[in-house]
C-alpha cells in the first residue's frame, strides 16, 4: 500500500515535471529572453531580446510629431532651434552672430570728439561731418566794395553802384563825384540824382531805380 502511494507520488512528480517542462519550454533566442512580443507576458513587449513593460509611444519618428518637434525616446519634444550661425563669418556683411542669430552689428562710431576728425570736420553722433564754415561776413561793410554779405558770404552785389558810377558818371563828375568838370554830386539822394539825370547833359544815360539807388549808396547819401 505504501509502495503504491509512493509510486503514485513519483509518477505525479515526474508527470508534473514533464508537463511543466513542456509547457514552460519557450522558443528563445540564445542570450535573450525573447525574440518577439509573443514570447513576453501580457503587458510586456520584446525589445532587444528582453521583455520590457509596454510603453505606449507618442511617436516613432520625427514625422509623427508636430512641426518644430522631434521624436526622442518615443516622446514628441520641442526641437532645439537650429542656430542661424555659429560665427560672425556665417552672417552677411555688417552682421554679427549673437546667440546663434545674425544681427546687425552696431556701427563702430567713426569718432567720439572733434579731434578724432580731419581738419574742418566735427564729430556729430559718431560721424565726422563737414564743419559749418566760419561766416566770411556778418554785414555788407565786412565785404569789399561792390560786394554784399549774403548768408555769411560776400557776394557780388546784384547792382554794383561803384562800377555803375565809374562807367557812366566818372568821366564828367570825377572818380569821387566831386572832382570832375561837372557839378559835385556827392551826397545826393536818389531823387536828386534822378532829377539831375533828366538834363540834356545826360542824354543816352538810362538807369533803373535800383541802379540809381546803388549809385546813391556809392556817392554816400
Ligand atoms: C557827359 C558828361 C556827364 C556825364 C557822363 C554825367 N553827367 Fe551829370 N552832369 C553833367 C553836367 C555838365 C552837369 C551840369 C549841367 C546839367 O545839370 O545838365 C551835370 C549835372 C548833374 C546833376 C545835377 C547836379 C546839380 O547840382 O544839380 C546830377 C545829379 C548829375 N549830373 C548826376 C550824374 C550821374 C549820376 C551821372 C552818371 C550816371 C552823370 N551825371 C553823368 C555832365 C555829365
Amino acid at each position: 500500500m505504501l509502495r503504491r502511494v509512493l509510486l503514485g507520488q513519483w509518477i505525479l512528480v515526474v508527470g508534473v515535471g514533464i508537463g511543466l517542462t513542456v509547457v514552460g519550454c519557450r522558443t528563445v533566442t540564445p542570450g535573450g529572453e525573447c525574440s518577439s512580443d509573443a514570447d513576453c507576458p501580457t503587458g510586456e513587449q520584446c525589445r532587444a531580446n528582453q521583455c520590457v513593460p509596454i510603453v505606449i509611444d507618442d511617436c516613432q519618428e520625427d514625422a509623427d510629431c508636430a512641426d518644430g518637434e522631434v521624436c526622442t525616446d518615443g516622446e514628441c519634444v520641442d526641437a532645439a532651434p537650429v542656430p542661424e550661425c555659429a560665427e560672425d563669418v556665417d552672417c552677411a556683411d555688417g552682421e554679427v552672430c549673437t546667440d546663434g542669430e545674425c544681427v546687425d552689428a552696431a556701427p563702430e562710431p567713426e569718432c567720439e570728439e572733434d579731434v578724432d576728425c580731419a581738419d574742418g570736420e566735427v564729430c556729430t553722433e559718431g560721424e565726422c561731418v563737414e564743419a559749418a564754415p566760419e561766416p566770411e561776413c556778418e554785414e555788407d561793410v565786412d565785404c569789399a566794395d561792390g560786394e554784399v554779405c549774403t548768408e555769411g558770404e560776400c557776394v557780388e552785389a546784384a547792382v554794383d553802384g561803384a562800377a555803375l558810377y565809374a562807367d557812366n558818371c566818372a568821366a564828367c563828375h570825377g572818380a569821387a563825384g566831386n572832382d570832375g568838370f561837372a557839378p559835385d554830386v556827392t551826397g545826393m539822394d536818389a531823387a536828386a540824382l534822378t532829377t539831375g539825370l533828366e538834363s540834356a547833359s545826360h542824354a543816352g544815360i538810362e538807369l533803373t531805380a535800383e541802379e540809381i539807388a546803388a549809385i546813391e549808396t556809392f556817392l554816400g547819401a
